[in-house]
């Protein structure tokens, strides 16, 4: 699409809603690209994100609509815009809250901070960049090595109109994990107990919790600062929850030492060992059965179907390496009772 200069329509999104509102204007390919609005929104003292959008969408039924899903405030404004010239990134990063994360690859060696400093000047919204050298040990956490903008320990990262505390290099985390967590909370059924095994700084646990079908939500890691996390979350996100959440900070394989088997739903994403803890999973399943979502590293989905005893389907869910994929295997499974 070629970029307009002059007039444009714009939708403002309010606190919480700029991710929400960025990616359903995206998806259903009513951001007009190639522009950029001349003036940022601010209503009082927050400034707001602006998204400039086709000339042929009618802005106020979009945020109608828009309403329904987020329940920020968005506005129509009408504004001035400047074309933007296209910016090609030279090398694929992650954003996450005001941080920009590349991997220390080989393709560019030698060249990290050249390329961290062009991404610091050209992505908006983002105050620094670090480069991640692996993803390590059992808490999954990177190890990250500052490359360009400010030392940032914190971020806020946002997400379905959440927002998450994350601790840099402490705990997990991955945007690109965010439509899995769509998928699974809009699959859960009214009185639904859910057990997020694995649930990192909580992506699926609280928006389960935001959509409010389920009866309980228990969601457990090992990582005390992921449980931190989570918890600060929480807090910030309190009057968006509605199903209660109960947060552990247990090795997974003692929950069945302090839960009973109550659940309908088990989330257990922990991709390089989750099938080591399926017998945990089969204990704490409701006597009435209950869905597992076994996460697993896997070339084909029929390795993964092969990895999971009773499994009905498999998913692929993420790249993870060259001809290697994160699937999501389902198993519907039977009650065992209580043991
Ligand atoms: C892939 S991450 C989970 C990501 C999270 N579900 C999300 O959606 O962002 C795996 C998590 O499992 C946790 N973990 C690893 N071993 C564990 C264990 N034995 N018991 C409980 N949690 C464990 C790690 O600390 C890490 O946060």
């Amino acid at each position: 699409m070629p970029p307009e200069q002059g007039r444009c329509t714009c939708l403002v999104a309010g606190p919480w809603c700029g991710e929400a509102l960025r990616r359903y204007l995206k998806d259903n390919q009513l951001l007009l690209s190639g522009s950029r609005p001349l003036k940022k929104y601010s209503p009082i003292r927050t400034m707001l994100p602006v998204f400039p959008v086709r000339g042929a969408v009618d802005a106020t039924a979009v945020r109608d609509t828009f309403l329904q899903i987020c329940e920020g405030v968005v506005e129509v404004v009408e504004t001035s815009c400047e074309a933007r010239e296209k910016w090609e990134p030279p090398i694929s990063f992650t954003v996450v809250g005001d941080v920009a994360i590349i991997s220390l690859s080989e393709e560019i060696r030698g060249r990290e901070k050249e390329v961290a400093e062009e991404l610091l000047r050209n992505v908006r919204g983002i105050r620094a960049v670090y480069g991640k050298e692996v993803t390590e040990g059992e808490y999954r956490v990177q190890r990250l090595v500052h490359l360009a903008g400010e030392i940032i320990e914190v971020t806020e990262y946002r997400e379905h109109g959440l927002v998450y505390h994350v601790p840099l290099g402490k705990v997990y985390i991955n945007p690109r994990l965010s439509a899995e967590h769509y998928r699974i909370a809009s699959q859960v059924a009214p009185g639904e107990v859910v057990l997020d095994m694995f649930a990192g700084i909580g992506g699926f646990s609280l928006l389960i919790s935001a959509l409010g079908r389920a009866e309980l939500v228990v969601a457990n890691d090992a990582n005390p600062w992921a449980v931190s996390a989570m918890l600060d979350s929480i807090k910030l996100n309190k009057k968006k929850l509605k199903t209660p959440i109960l947060v552990l900070n247990m090795d997974a394989k003692e929950l069945p030492r302090v839960l009973r088997p109550v659940f309908t739903r088990i989330i257990m994403n922990l991709p390089h060992s989750s099938t080591e803890f399926l017998d945990t999973a089969h204990r704490l399943c409701s006597p009435q059965g209950c869905i597992i979502h076994v996460y697993v590293v896997a070339r084909t989905r029929e390795e993964a179907l092969n990895l999971v005893p009773g499994s009905i389907s498999a998913t692929r869910v993420l790249d993870y390496a060259p001809r290697k994929f994160i699937y999501r295997v389902d198993v519907a499974a039977e009650g065992r009772g209580d043991e």
